[in-house]
C-alpha cells in the first residue's frame, strides 16, 4: 500500500539522525553536551507552575473553546493595538499555528517566499499545504528586499518573516520590514511574521514588530509563543494574531484537528502574562551575557556574525570542512570526537555553518567550546 504523495514529499526532522550517535556516546559513558535543541535550560517560573497545578486541582481538565480560553485571548488581545479576542487563536505552540496558517491560506501551486537560512519547519509545512516554498538568500543574514521583490510571481501567496531569526539571531531593522510591507501591499500578498523570540533582542536594539505598520494588519498573520520566553516549551502554547476572517478559518481547521489546546496549560500561560516583566528583562540580560560569552569563545575558531536576538550563534565552519564534507558530516564528526551536539546549517538551508544554542549554563558552554577547540 502506498502512502500519500503529500507525506512522501515531506522530510522528518533531520536532527533525528544524531540520536543513535548520541545514544552510542552515552553507552560509552561519554557525557554529551547538547547545544542543539532550541530551548532554554532554566526552570519554568514558579507562578506558572503553581497556576497550572491550581487549574488541575479545580478540574480544569475538560474541552474548552477551540480558539483558546477567552481569558487568555482577551489578555493577549490587550497587547495588540486594535485587536480583540476574535483576532487571537491559541495553538499547540507556534509551530502548530504556522502549520494552520499555511493550511488556511495556501492552495496547491501557491508559493511562499521565505528568506534563508530559516527555521527547519517552514518549507515542510508549506509543502504539507501543497504549496511551494521559494527560498531567497539573505545578505550577511539580513533581508535582501530587492531579491525578495524579484522572487514575487503571480503564484506568490505570502512572504514569511522571522525576526529575531532562528538560526542566525538576526533582528531586521524597521526600514527593511517596511519595504517588505510595501511589497506585500503592492502585490496583494499575506505576510506571516514569526515572532517566537520577540522579547529576546540584545544591546538595547529596538525590536520592530510587523504588527506596528497599521496598513499591513488586514494581511498580516503574526505568531508568538510562550515556549522560549517563559521556558514553557513542553506546555505547547503559542498563538496567532490574524484578521477576523482568517482567525475564524483557522478555528474551523482547529475544530477538526486537535480541538482546544490543553486546558490547564492555557491557565499556566495566563499566569505567565500576569507576571512582572522584570522576569523577562532578567532573562534577556542573562541571555545577552551568554551571547557575549559564547561569541568570545568562537574567536579564533570560526567567523560569525554577532547575533542581535534569539539564542543562537550561526558560525561559518567552511574553513574546517574536509573535502566533500557537508555541515551535517562536520556536526557528526564534532559529536563523535567531542560529544558536543550542534545542528548543521544545511538543515536551515545554508550549508557551511552550524547552529549553536547558547541558552545553556555558562560552565557547559565553556566546556563545549574547550572540547571543540581541542579537536580543531
Ligand atoms: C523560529 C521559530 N518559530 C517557531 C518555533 C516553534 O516554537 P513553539 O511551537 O514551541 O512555539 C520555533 C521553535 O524552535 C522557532 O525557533
Amino acid at each position: 500500500m502506498k502512502l500519500s504523495n503529500r507525506i512522501q514529499r515531506v522530510e522528518g526532522s533531520k536532527t533525528a539522525r544524531f540520536i543513535p550517535l548520541i545514544e552510542g556516546l552515552k553507552r560509552q559513558d561519554r557525557p554529551v553536551i547538547s547545544l542543539a535543541i532550541g530551548e532554554p535550560t532554566v526552570d519554568t517560573p514558579a507562578p506558572i507552575i503553581d497556576a497550572t497545578k491550581r487549574a488541575l486541582d479545580r478540574q480544569e481538565t475538560r474541552y474548552v473553546d477551540m480558539a483558546g480560553l477567552m481569558g487568555l485571548r482577551t489578555a493577549l488581545a490587550d497587547r495588540f493595538d486594535g485587536c480583540g479576542p476574535e483576532n487571537i487563536v491559541v495553538f499547540n505552540g507556534s509551530k502548530q499555528a504556522l502549520y494552520a496558517i499555511f493550511q488556511t491560506i495556501c492552495d496547491p501551486g501557491d508559493q511562499v517566499i521565505i528568506p534563508v537560512p530559516c527555521w527547519v519547519s517552514y518549507a515542510e509545512q508549506v509543502r504539507l499545504a501543497g504549496a511551494e516554498p521559494v527560498l531567497v538568500p539573505t545578505k550577511d543574514h539580513q533581508l535582501d528586499p530587492d531579491a525578495m521583490a524579484a522572487a514575487v510571481t503571480e503564484k506568490t501567496k505570502a512572504i514569511l518573516i522571522n525576526s529575531p531569526n532562528n538560526p542566525t539571531g538576526a533582528v531586521y531593522p524597521r526600514g527593511d520590514l517596511e519595504a517588505i510591507a510595501r511589497l506585500a501591499v503592492q502585490n496583494d500578498l499575506f505576510v506571516i511574521a514569526d515572532e517566537a523570540y520577540d522579547f529576546f533582542v540584545y544591546d538595547n536594539l529596538p525590536f520592530f514588530s510587523l504588527y506596528d505598520p497599521a496598513p499591513l494588519r488586514d494581511r498580516l498573520i503574526l505568531t508568538r509563543s510562550f515556549s522560549k520566553h517563559y521556558a514553557m516549551t513542553g506546555f505547547r502554547v503559542g498563538y496567532a494574531v490574524a484578521p477576523t476572517a482568517v482567525a475564524a478559518a483557522m478555528v474551523r481547521l482547529q475544530s477538526h484537528l486537535t480541538g482546544n489546546v490543553c486546558t490547564f496549560a492555557q491557565h499556566g500561560a495566563m499566569a505567565a502574562l500576569e507576571m512582572d516583566e522584570d522576569l523577562l528583562i532578567r532573562r534577556r540580560a542573562d541571555l545577552q551575557h551568554k551571547r557575549d560569552l559564547a561569541f568570545d569563545q568562537l574567536a579564533g575558531l570560526f567567523p560569525c556574525i554577532r547575533p542581535q536576538g534569539a539564542f543562537y550563534l550561526f558560525p561559518d565552519v567552511s574553513d574546517h570542512l574536509r573535502k566533500g564534507e557537508t555541515s551535517g558530516d562536520f556536526a557528526a564528526r564534532i559529536l563523535e570526537k567531542t560529544a558536543v551536539a550542534v545542528v548543521p546549517g544545511e538543515d536551515f538551508g545554508m550549508d557551511g555553518h552550524v547552529r549553536i544554542c547558547f541558552a545553556a549554563p555558562d560552565d557547559r558552554l565553556l566546556d563545549a567550546f574547550e572540547r571543540i577547540r581541542e579537536v580543531l
